[in-house]
């Protein structure tokens, strides 16, 4: 099995997802991606963090940053968990899940992107299955892994740290530029070691 690591090619592969069958790098285009996943459908954490992305994802939608869900479910479940998350989400804000979550019932494409991990004891299902970890890639247009992070199941997702490393990405794709600790978009950057001090 390949090891991903960040600049690894994102692995291509076929699935079947809430808006029908894609093939992953044809999905993409020219775009830049948010595959993240799930333990399972109607878990509750994954069912907040779906309705937050919901209610987030013109940031996205702006940033050219397509969004796409993955859990070990079928595509029947997922419509069915839909309903529920957007029925939690409208308790904050008006919820529609425009992006696509892909089924993998045989944990094909969890296993291409490393996201089971039994080692971690609080990740195991009752029969000792281990779950979907909550994983984070993001991808650029070329395909090429960026950022990997990955949350025990117990923690939910922070997704402002997320928009907030697309932001410092795509900004040093633009200028030769590191972001500080703590960086927010407008801050002041690093300019980058391979810089001259004429440039
Ligand atoms: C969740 O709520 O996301 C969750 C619940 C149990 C196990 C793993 C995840």
């Amino acid at each position: 099995m390949t090891v991903l690591r960040l600049g690894s090619t994102a692995p291509d592969f076929e699935a079947d997802t809430t808006e029908g069958p894609i093939k992953f790098h044809e999905w993409i285009g020219n775009s830049w991606v948010m595959l993240f996943s799930h333990p399972g459908d109607f878990t509750p954490v994954c069912t907040t963090e779906l309705a937050d992305i919901s209610h987030r994802l013109p940031q996205f939608v702006s940033r050219n940053v397509k969004i796409i869900g993955i859990s070990t479910d079928n595509v029947q479940s997922h419509h069915e968990w839909i309903e529920d998350i957007i029925e939690i989400g409208n308790k904050t804000a008006p919820t529609c899940v425009e992006y696509p979550i892909i089924a993998d019932p045989e944990r094909n494409i969890s296993r291409l992107y490393e996201m089971l991990d039994e080692q971690d004891e609080t990740n195991v299902d009752g029969e000792g299955l281990p779950y979907t970890i909550r994983t984070v890639f993001i991808i650029d247009p070329r395909k090429k892994i960026r950022t990997m992070l990955h949350y025990p199941a117990s923690v939910g997702r922070d997704f402002d740290e997320v928009v907030r490393i697309i932001d410092a990405l795509q900004l040093s794709e633009q200028h030769k530029v590191m972001t500080p600790c703590n960086w927010r978009k407008g801050d002041d950057v690093v300019v980058h070691p391979s810089l001259s001090d004429e440039e």
